[in-house]
């Protein structure tokens, strides 16, 4: 623990020193002596750590920000920082980093004013006051915890929920217990974000610092219990199809499948429900995708993170009517439609809802190459929201659709006789037409492995021999090759997404020297590179 002393300090506390306002910052309550910590971890050592902890008696698991406490004579010099900073800070120009700027004019302030911040103190004011002024307030514990993957605020007097990696779904010992505060940090969040939110205008969707998703209501407005909000947090280094290989959400024959069809511009869809893991999915499909091809993304809020170096990432534009920040809606449809004249050859659109979808389809019948997601529980429901208002896509645009992917989060036994939360490709299938799939991959939960259909009764294969020249048993044998390098790959403990597309990039380029090599590697690591599709058998 940090050489700074805790005290109990719930949140609001009113100071007994005299002077006007005093203000202490927004902290969580702190855990009861009844409680069992399970896990303790910094997330801005020595200020702030996360504890996981345990009741005693109801079992119920809570996550903890527990924060340094400051004395009211520290949370008067913070008082007296943010009121003056919130008032002479200006804004810093854009190639100035936002807390080396607060932390000159937080220094500056206490020697303009001569205040004597002693050297204990001055660490944990500046803390709070950065935390409070340039970072995100009480939310700035959780958004520097990796393990968290989705903050909620469900309205006021209601704790703020995280889904984290490893715990899953957990109450915090965050709550609004004003309105006031919920919509002051949403107001931060929104301007954070460069967007606007009122009660004219309360919906806002946006793209926070550090590129986390934020989705917001305001107010009582049109969510009763007040605001609520909700961030998906973002990774600097997004998961791979080698971390999907690792992680075992698609296996080597799945991979190599899709890696050929891919690179020869095949067409498809990520379905799966909220937080199934579809963007990442898709994400991580992306870079089995030719490093050369032109790929325009489009999104309502920029998720996608790929190394191509001929990426055009457009992101959609809500339009607010009236005021300062109005502007015009371009919305996913516009975008799309002016991406025509973009020539891309992949058009990826993040997730397709509405109309966008029909143009998407119109570019994926023209040649281009496509990708997007879809919340849709499996094929046939795909197809259907597809065919429906408002998509509406007419069921001849269909066959041009070649492969839909089925995501979902699902629990698994464990060997300790528990449960874990683990994501899995339930099916890889192709699209003939509505209606007629071929299923070439699927999940088997009794042994949480995926088993291959007979790849010679691929449809997309058979298309793809006949464009090229091969033959179909050509084109197996090149999915095992692809196989043997992507398990090569993984075994290396390769998985940055630049590094595993420049690896793909020379499988191009020069693919036999790089299957030879992995070959020999497997061969000296004593690691089969016999592949599944082997083994596999008709589903
Ligand atoms: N295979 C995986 N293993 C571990 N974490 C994953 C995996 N896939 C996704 N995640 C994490 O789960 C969260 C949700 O993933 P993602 O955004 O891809 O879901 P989604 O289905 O697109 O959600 P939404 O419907 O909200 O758009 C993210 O934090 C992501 O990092
Ligand atoms: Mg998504």
């Amino acid at each position: 623990m940090g050489k700074f002393k805790r005290s109990k300090n719930p949140s609001g506390e009113k100071s007994k020193e005299k002077g006007p306002r005093l203000r202490f910052p927004f902290v969580g309550t702190p855990m009861p002596a009844t409680c069992k910590e399970i896990e303790r971890y910094p997330l801005n050592a020595p200020f702030a750590y996360a504890v996981v902890a345990e009741d005693q008696t109801s079992r119920a698991r809570k996550y903890y920000v527990d924060e340094i406490v400051l004395s009211p004579r520290e949370a008067a010099i913070y008082t007296y920082l943010l009121d003056t900073l919130e008032s002479e800070l200006t804004v810093p120009r854009s190639e100035v980093n936002p807390r080396d700027y607060f932390r000159e004019q937080a220094k500056r302030v206490v020697t303009k004013y001569s205040m004597n911040a002693s050297q204990l103190s001055w660490p944990k004011i500046l803390y709070y006051s950065e935390r409070d002024l340039v970072g995100f307030g009480v939310l700035d514990g959780f958004m520097r915890d990796a393990g968290i993957e989705d903050i909620s605020a469900d309205g006021v007097g209601k704790p703020i929920f995280i889904y984290h990696r490893k715990y899953e779904n957990l109450e915090t010992n965050i709550t609004f217990a004003k309105d006031e505060e919920l919509d002051n940090i949403i107001s931060r969040l929104a301007h954070m974000a460069g967007k606007h939110v009122s009660t004219a205008f309360p919906v806002v969707q946006g793209t926070l610092p550090g590129r986390h998703r934020l989705a917001a209501t305001f107010r009582r407005e049109i969510s009763p219990y007040g605001g609520t909000l909700t961030i998906r947090k973002f990774r600097e280094d997004p998961l791979t199809i080698v971390d999907m290989l690792n992680l075992n959400v698609i296996n080597y024959s799945l991979a190599a499948y899709t890696w050929l069809l891919l690179e020869n511009r095949a067409t498809a869809i990520v379905a799966g429900a909220t937080g199934s893991g579809k963007t990442t999915l898709l994400n991580a499909l992306l870079t089995l995708t030719r490093m050369s091809a032109k790929i325009v993304t489009i999104e309502e809020v920029q998720e996608l993170n790929i190394a191509h170096l001929n990426w055009t990432a457009l992101v959609a534009r809500q339009s607010y009517g009236t005021g300062e920040e109005s502007g015009t809606e371009v919305g996913l449809f516009d975008l799309v439609k002016a991406t025509l004249r973009m020539r891309p050859d992949i058009l990826v659109v993040g997730e397709v809802r509405g109309e966008e979808a029909y143009v998407l389809f119109q570019a994926l019948s023209t040649g281009h190459g496509g990708l997007c997601t879809l919340h849709a529980d499996d094929v046939t429901s795909a197809v259907q929201r597809l065919t429906s208002k408002p998509m509406d896509v007419p069921a001849s645009f269909i066959p041009f659709l070649d492969l839909i992917f089925t995501v979902r989060r699902i629990s698994i036994p464990t060997a300790g006789g528990g449960t874990r939360v683990v994501r899995r490709v339930l099916s890889v299938d192709e699209v003939v037409g509505v209606g007629n799939y071929v299923k070439m991959f699927k999940w088997d939960p009794n042994t949480d492995k995926h088993v291959a259909s007979q790849l010679k009764m691929s449809v997309k294969l058979a298309r793809l021999a006949k464009d090229t020249g091969q033959s179909i048993p050509d084109l197996i044998e090149e999915i095992n090759r692809r196989a043997s390098v992507l398990r090569w790959i993984a075994q290396k403990g390769i998985r940055n997404f630049k590094e595993v597309s420049t690896l793909f990039e020379e499988y191009r380029l020069r693919g036999p020297e790089l299957y030879q090599t992995a070959e020999v590697e497997l061969d000296r690591m004593g690691v089969a590179s016999d592949s599944e599709i082997e083994e596999s058998v008709t589903i």
